[in-house]
C-alpha cells in the first residue's frame, strides 16, 4: 500500500501565524506538524510515501523533510497543488504516484494517540472498496459526521450544522484504485472545493466502505482552538504510540 500525505491549502483559518510559512510546517509541542502524519504511516508499515503541498511555502517541506532520512526513508515524493481545490482536489495529484496500488490517504493536520496497524492490515485484506476510521467527538458540526444503520454507515454528511450522531470520520482513508476515476465525476461544493465525503458517499452507495473505530485520542490542528488541544495532548502523552498489543 502507498502512503499520500496531503498537506495543500492555504490555511487561512490560522493567519497571521501562516502568513510566512506553511500550516503544516508549524509546531506542535516538539516537532513540525507533517512529521505526524508521516510517523503515522510508517507506523503502519507504509514506507512509499507522496506529499501533496501547495501555496507559497512548498519548497521548505522539501528543505525539511529531504528523502526522509531522519523517518529511516531512502525516498520521499512531493507534487504540488496549485490553488485550494480541496482535498478530493489535492488527492487527485497522486494518480500517477499510486499506480494502480491500494493507498492510504492522511490529512497533514490530523495527529492521533496510537496507530491504525489493525485497519491497514485489514484493509490490505480487503478485495476492494474503502475504508474510514470514526471516532466519537463532542463538536460533531467541525467535521464529516457519520450515520449508521444496523452496523453499516449510509451516509456522511459534512459539517451538518444538526448533527444527528457523534460520529467523526477523521482525515485517514484508505482506498482501492477506483478512487480517481470517482472524483474524476465530482462537482465543487458550495464552498467551492471537491469534497473527501463526496468520493466516500460514492463507495457507500456502491456498498463498498468498511469501517473501525480509531483507538486513543485523534485531533486535526487547523484552528486555533484545535492547534492548541494537539499541542497539549502530545506533550501529554505523545502521539503515534505503539503497545504490544496494537502489533499482535
Ligand atoms: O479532520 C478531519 C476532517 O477533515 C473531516 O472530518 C472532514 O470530513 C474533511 O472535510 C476535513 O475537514 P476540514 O474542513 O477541517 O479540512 P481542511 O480544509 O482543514 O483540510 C484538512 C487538510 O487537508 C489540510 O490540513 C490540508 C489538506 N488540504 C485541504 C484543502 C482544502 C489540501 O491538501 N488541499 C486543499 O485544497
Amino acid at each position: 500500500m502507498k502512503g499520500i500525505i496531503l498537506a495543500g491549502g492555504l490555511g487561512t483559518r490560522l493567519s497571521p501565524l501562516t502568513r510566512i510559512t506553511n500550516k503544516h510546517l508549524l509546531p506542535i509541542y516538539n516537532k513540525p506538524m507533517i512529521y505526524y502524519p508521516i510517523e503515522t504511516l510508517i507506523n503502519a508499515g507504509i514506507t512509499d510515501i507522496m506529499v501533496v503541498t501547495g501555496g507559497n511555502y512548498a519548497g521548505d517541506f522539501l528543505r525539511l523533510l529531504g528523502n526522509g532520512k531522519e523517518f529511516g526513508l531512502k525516498h520521499m515524493n512531493y507534487t504540488y497543488q496549485e490553488g485550494e481545490g480541496g482535498i478530493a482536489d489535492a488527492l487527485s495529484l497522486a494518480e500517477y504516484f499510486a499506480e494502480g496500488e491500494k493507498i492510504c490517504v492522511v490529512l497533514g493536520d490530523n495527529i492521533i494517540e496510537r496507530n491504525i496497524i489493525k485497519a491497514v492490515r485489514d484493509f490490505e485484506k480487503q478485495k476492494e472498496g474503502a475504508k474510514i476510521l470514526l471516532k466519537e467527538v463532542p463538536d460533531p458540526e467541525r467535521f464529516g459526521v457519520a450515520y449508521m444503520q444496523e452496523g453499516r454507515i449510509v451516509e456522511i454528511v459534512e459539517k451538518p450544522k444538526k448533527p444527528r450522531s457523534n460520529l467523526a470520520v477523521i482525515g485517514i482513508y484508505m482506498y482501492d484504485e477506483r478512487v480517481f476515476d470517482i472524483i474524476k465525476t465530482l462537482k465543487p461544493s458550495d464552498r467551492g472545493e471537491l469534497e473527501i465525503t463526496d468520493v466516500n458517499n460514492a463507495y457507500i452507495r456502491e456498498g463498498k466502505m468498511t469501517w473501525e473505530m480509531l483507538k486513543g485520542w485523534w485531533t486535526d490542528a487547523g484552528t486555533f482552538e484545535s492547534l492548541l488541544r494537539a499541542n497539549l495532548l502530545v506533550s501529554q502523552t505523545g502521539a503515534n504510540n505503539v503497545d504490544p498489543e496494537d502489533r499482535a
